[in-house]
């Protein structure tokens, strides 16, 4: 039964006769659906509105089945004046994905970045008092996971809320705007008042620099937030899932992918789901690189792309990781060139500048077809715990 299961779950798309369908013809969402996975992207609103830049849009639809909103759902964009709501682009994003039978993890509820000025002038100000701050994100949260009841498969209820370890102190903490002003309690309370409004999404905690456990030490951010994590659900604190954002370099060492897996298992094993929701893997863009040098370029392509498998090998091989999301497909998409800017960094996603699938592509293509049983097996399904 339990064979016959797995092979009905794995079955690879058969064509007219007994022969299995190339797979190199298929898409990233064809071939993750075999393993029960979601592939998923960040989009960009304008981009796929763009009537000038079809392929973006094509390409959306065509190679994931998941999609997360890049920026539309973050507060300055769904609040940017108090009390007057833009649902216009999400509501775009939303109808999109079911339009193209494609899942949406919501993004993001509570984080200290891309804020609405009037919130954070008003709490520098004074007007704005910790109680009102406080019933504000109640609202906040209440409201738009509201609105989009039903329709959000995953929710990023609290995002990057931990430091790193070039902070000051470099002892890993909670920092930013909201601990700040509402202290540690806030992250249980988001939690919260999401399940409240909305009990069927499953509720993720997000964050960088999750893919492996350092030294277990003070200053080692994947211990900090498993133990975050495990605290709050041995505190009945309503939280589904750890997303694991990705953003990758190539100058740094990075991680191999036993070191992956045996940390998504640990969070796993706390009764966790797991995703991978912003892969992307940079470079820096140096003189060589930018003068089209193969002997700078090439290396760079290959250890993105060995880091695009690393991840994704990783979740395959856990059962509990649904999704694995990259962040924007295409470097004329990419957030990189603009934010890590100095030195130059790029090169870092699927496709290149002109939507020629770069060797990441072909990898992680490669990695969902030449995967399954016994190491690689069906996702459990995972539904909202408490
Ligand atoms: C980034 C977007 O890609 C940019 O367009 C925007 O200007 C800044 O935010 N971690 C996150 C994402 O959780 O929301 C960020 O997205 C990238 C880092």
């Amino acid at each position: 039964m339990v064979a016959l299961l797995a092979g009905t779950l794995n079955a690879v798309p058969v064509s007219a006769g007994s022969t299995p369908a190339d797979p190199s013809d298929q898409s990233l969402r064809a071939l993750s659906a075999r393993h029960g996975l979601y592939f998923g992207t960040a989009v960009d609103m304008a981009a796929l509105d763009d009537a000038n830049d079809p392929q973006y849009r094509q390409l959306v639809q065509s190679q994931f089945n998941s999609v997360t909103a890049e920026n539309v759902m973050k507060w300055e964009s769904l609040e940017p004046t108090r009390g007057n709501y833009n649902w216009g682009p999400a509501d775009k994003l939303i109808e999109f994905a079911k339009k193209n039978n494609q899942k949406v993890r919501g993004h993001v509820l509570v984080w200290q970045n891309q804020l609405p000025p009037w919130l954070t002038e008003g709490v520098n100000n004074g007007t704005i008092s910790t109680t009102e701050l406080r019933e504000l994100l109640r609202k906040h949260i209440t409201t738009v996971v509201k609105r989009y009841k039903g329709k959000i498969w995953q929710w990023d209820v609290v995002n990057e809320a931990a430091s790193d370890p070039w902070d000051n102190p470099p002892t890993i903490h909670l920092k930013g705007f909201w601990a700040q002003h509402l202290g540690a309690g806030y992250i249980a309370d988001a939690f919260r008042w999401a399940r409240a409004a909305d009990p069927s999404a499953l509720l993720f905690y997000n964050d960088y620099n999750l893919e492996a456990f350092g030294d277990k030490g003070a200053s080692d951010k994947t211990w900090y937030v498993y133990k975050m994590v495990k605290q709050l659900r041995q505190s009945g604190v309503p939280i589904d899932g750890l997303g694991s954002q990705g953003h990758l370099g190539t100058q740094y060492g990075n991680y191999n992918v036993f070191q992956v897996k045996e940390a998504l298992d640990a969070f796993s094993d706390l009764g966790l789901a797991t995703a991978f929701t912003e892969v992307d893997v940079r470079s820096q863009m140096t003189p060589g690189v930018q003068a089209g040098d193969s002997n700078e370029i090439n290396p760079r392509l290959q250890a993105s792309s060995d880091n695009y498998s690393v991840l994704l090998q990783a979740c395959l091989a856990n059962r509990h990781c649904l999704s694995y999301t990259v962040w924007g497909f295409a470097d004329n998409h990419s957030w990189v060139p603009t934010w890590f800017s100095n030195p130059p960094e790029g090169l870092a996603t699927l496709y290149d500048e002109s939507y020629q699938p770069k060797r990441a592509f072909y990898a992680v293509k490669g990695d969902l077809i030449f995967s399954g049983p016994p190491y690689v097996q069906p996702r459990i399904p995972q539904h909202p715990k408490r």
